[in-house]
């Protein structure tokens, strides 16, 4: 339970300094490596290091973090709209603040993060 306390804090902190700007324009293309490295430090702890959202803190969540492995859901999203709640939070987007805002990732390492998560997709994503 602190360690999640811990990433509620420091959500709220980045929330008072960064939401709001606009989503700088994507850039070049998507390094699923790079992207994997920022899920693991960034992410996993609630959408776990599989996408699934098993770990015991996204089970002590409501709402549950996202089960990015869940095609039928995500497969609809666009790629902006995954950059979007990346870099502003769950709140900016009409989703649960314990999402957290990540305004310190880089356009490259959103596309990056876009890029991975688009692979744990199942059935797999198929850009229109
Ligand atoms: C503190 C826990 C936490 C962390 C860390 C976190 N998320 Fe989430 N995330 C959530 C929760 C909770 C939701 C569900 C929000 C909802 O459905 O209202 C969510 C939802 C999402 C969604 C679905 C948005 C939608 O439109 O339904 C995406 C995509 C996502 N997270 C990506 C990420 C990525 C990528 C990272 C790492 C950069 C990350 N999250 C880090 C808790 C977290």
């Amino acid at each position: 339970m602190s360690s999640m306390r811990r990433w509620l804090v420091a959500g709220g902190v980045v929330v008072c300094i960064g939401v709001g700007g606009p989503l700088p324009a994507a850039v070049g293309a998507g390094h699923v490596e790079a992207g994997t490295t920022l899920y693991h430090e960034r992410c996993s702890p609630c959408h776990g290091a599989d996408g699934k959202a098993m770990t015991p803190m996204a089970q002590a969540l409501t709402p549950k973090p996202r089960n990015h492995t869940d095609g039928a859901y995500m497969n609809r999203l666009s790629d902006a709209q995954i950059a979007t709640v990346i870099k502003n939070g769950g709140a900016a987007v009409g989703k649960s603040p314990l999402m957290p805002p990540q305004p310190d990732l880089s356009p490259q390492q959103l596309t990056d993060l876009v890029a991975f998560v688009r692979t744990l997709a199942v059935p797999p994503y198929h850009p229109q």
